[in-house]
């Protein structure tokens, strides 16, 4: 059976992945967190925490928040900074043989050239993920990812600052998330995630105040899933690139779902934080399916779904 997946075509190194089963940024530690749970080299990819130009300490507690069918977090990128991810974890990561991603996060376009350059060449990282999901404090706090203009400027800053393979990861929070996909093709991504989590907020009403410190978050999991499903059908069916399927994957069947929507591969994320072997079960539950259902090439159930 062949699972690998080519996630960066137009690329000239390609970013070749042996199976399509990626962690989702932020819920999988830099991988070293998980390594001695279950073989993460098993993985399609890892996709490492959000990185800023510096550290981070993230938002005002409480940051998490449970939902009918899900999660809220407002951690606000709280992590270590590019240095000592270069300095601390980029060495352990060489010695890998599963491609590492590096997410990176910023205030400003600038921020994230700089990232991308400090990143560019460093051994053990096989690639940039761009998360515009952030707020342009020059442009009065809107998500670059909100419209294509910003988006686009984002990715070509990044696209001129690295050689590394580009994947932009969408903000759901939009209302052109073809427009936003479309842009950032143009400005020079290999790939798109589709999607990053959903506005959303919940109420303590005995205390009659904002759960979460931040008063807003992020809402992920189960409750994300059919919004997120929509999007990368809607996305794959706009761009010619690879779509990485993203929110609210917890069974080997949403994945399968993912993938006939014209995803080329999946993230798995709040799904790790019940089981942390999550990302490996659903990577033996797509191997079950194929082989019960007589298909050799993962490539061949890539957008079958589509109409
Ligand atoms: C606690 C937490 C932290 C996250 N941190 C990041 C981050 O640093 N960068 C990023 O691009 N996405 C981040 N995300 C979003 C996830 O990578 C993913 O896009 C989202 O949770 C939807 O997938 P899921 O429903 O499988 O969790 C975070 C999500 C959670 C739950």
């Amino acid at each position: 059976m062949n699972l690998s997946v080519q996630l960066a075509p137009k690329h000239p190194r390609g970013l070749l992945l042996t199976n399509p089963v990626m962690t989702a940024s932020g819920t999988f530690g830099y991988g070293t967190e998980y390594s001695h749970m279950f073989d993460i080299q098993k993985l399609g990819a890892i996709v490492c925490k959000g990185t800023t130009l510096e550290p981070r300490e993230g938002n005002p507690q409480p940051r998490l928040a449970e939902t009918a069918g899900g999660l809220l977090n407002s951690i606000g990128l709280e992590n270590i900074g590019v240095r000592a991810l270069i300095e601390e974890k980029a060495p352990i990561w060489a010695g890998w043989h599963v491609p590492i991603i590096v997410n990176i996060a910023g205030e400003t376009v600038d921020d994230y050239s700089r990232l991308a350059a400090q990143l560019d060449g460093v051994a053990g990282i096989s690639g940039l993920e761009v998360n515009i999901s952030c707020p342009n404090i020059t442009a009065g706090g809107a998500e670059f990812g909100a419209s294509p203009g910003p988006a686009a400027e984002v990715t070509a800053a990044v696209r001129k600052a690295t050689s590394l393979p580009l994947l932009v990861k969408l903000t759901p929070n939009t209302s052109d998330i073809t427009g936003v996909a479309s842009a950032v093709v143009e400005a020079g991504a290999d790939a798109v995630t589709v999607i990053n989590t959903l506005k959303g907020m919940t109420i303590d009403i005995a205390r009659r105040r904002p759960v979460l410190g931040n008063i807003t978050g992020g809402l992920s999991g189960p409750d994300i899933k059919p919004v997120a499903l929509r999007m990368v059908y809607e996305v794959a069916g706009a761009v010619e690139i690879p779509v990485i399927g993203c929110g609210g994957i917890i069974t080997p069947s949403d994945a399968i779902e993912f993938i006939m929507a014209g995803a080329s591969t999946i993230q798995v994320g709040t799904a790790s934080f019940n089981n942390p072997r999550a990302p490996l079960d659903i990577l033996e539950g797509i191997e079950q399916f194929m082989i019960k259902e007589g298909v050799d090439d993962l490539t061949d159930l890539i957008g079958k779904a589509r109409l």
